[in-house]
């Protein structure tokens, strides 16, 4: 169904105000295919008429939620990219392991989690591969706007389709169920993330302070101030030793110059900067 040009008007401003999503001008379409199922869905003969009742209710929860969840792109996959996860494994965590010895704390955040693959893949590969870390105090934090995502990351149930993406076999063998079509995450697994909803637009609840952090694939959609004040942030909440990923199309550079870059394996990884020592 088409869409006004001041209704998309009314759409990008609301994409930007809610969540930050920047919404190109010639994006008519993307409004148009994701947001006519849910006109359709709730009796609206044209998707003019849905905004319009939308534009009634801007600061209702009326659809908003279904609106915004429509609007953002939810992709994600285990073991996404590969090379962040490996460098996680073979450099990270180990020295992470040897810093934090006295502690035996560790504290990992999956930002814009989605529907929970890369916190989980967080959660395998510690298993899989740190059994030491088993009575450390190890939490993995996954966060996301969307309660809909939020409720399968939840539920730790994946479709066939889902777990073909980027799982491997044992791991899929070992950590899951089959439970009629889903395969569903074993406790021992799930108890080791939480998750919770969080918009990384707005004000931030209080956080720990994060050894990782994993934030990939949504600063993409987000406008250079916004992703200052994001990048910002966390390193307000990133140990001074600690690091953070981002997405393959995704960097610091141009944005935020107190984090610096480097190449760890076969991924991008970015530091705090050091304070600079001050001469005596
Ligand atoms: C493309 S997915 C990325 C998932 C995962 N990080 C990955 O790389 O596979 C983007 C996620 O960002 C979430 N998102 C979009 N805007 C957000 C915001 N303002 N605050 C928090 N999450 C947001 C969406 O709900 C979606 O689940």
């Amino acid at each position: 169904m088409p869409i006004s040009p001041e209704n998309f008007k009314f759409i990008q401003d609301f994409a930007r105000d809610t969540a930050a999503i920047v919404m190109e001008p010639g994006k008519e379409y993307l409004a148009e295919t994701r947001l006519t199922p849910i006109a359709i869905q709730a009796g609206f003969k044209t998707l003019d008429e849905f905004v319009a009742q939308l534009r009634t209710n801007r600061n209702g929860t009326l659809f908003n939620e279904q609106v915004i969840d429509a609007l953002t792109t939810n992709e994600t996959s285990f073991f996404r990219d590969f090379h962040p996860f490996e460098t996680l494994k073979q450099h990270i965590l180990p020295s992470l392991i040897e810093q934090r010895a006295g502690l035996r704390k560790l504290t990992i955040w999956s930002a814009a989690s989605s529907t929970g693959q890369e916190a989980y893949t967080i959660a395998m590969l510690i298993r899989e591969n740190f059994p030491e870390l088993k009575d450390w105090n190890v939490s993995i934090l996954g966060t996301d706007l969307s309660p809909t995502v939020l409720a399968q990351a939840r539920q730790g149930a994946y479709s066939q389709l889902e777990v073909n993406r980027g799982l491997p076999a044992p791991l899929l063998l070992k950590y899951f169920t089959k439970v009629e079509t889903k395969w569903v995450l074993k406790d021992e697994i799930k108890k080791m993330v939480e998750f919770r909803q969080m918009n990384l637009f707005k004000p931030w609840p209080i956080l720990p302070m994060f050894d990782v952090v994993f934030i990939r694939n949504v600063m993409i959609y987000f406008d250079i101030e916004t992703k200052k004040v994001i990048l910002k942030r966390i390193r307000q909440c990133l140990q001074p030793q600690g690091c953070l990923f981002l997405g393959t199309a995704e960097t610091t550079l141009n944005i935020d110059p107190e984090w610096q870059l480097a190449t760890l394996g076969r991924a991008t990884i970015y530091h705090n900067r050091p304070a600079l020592a001050v001469a005596a």
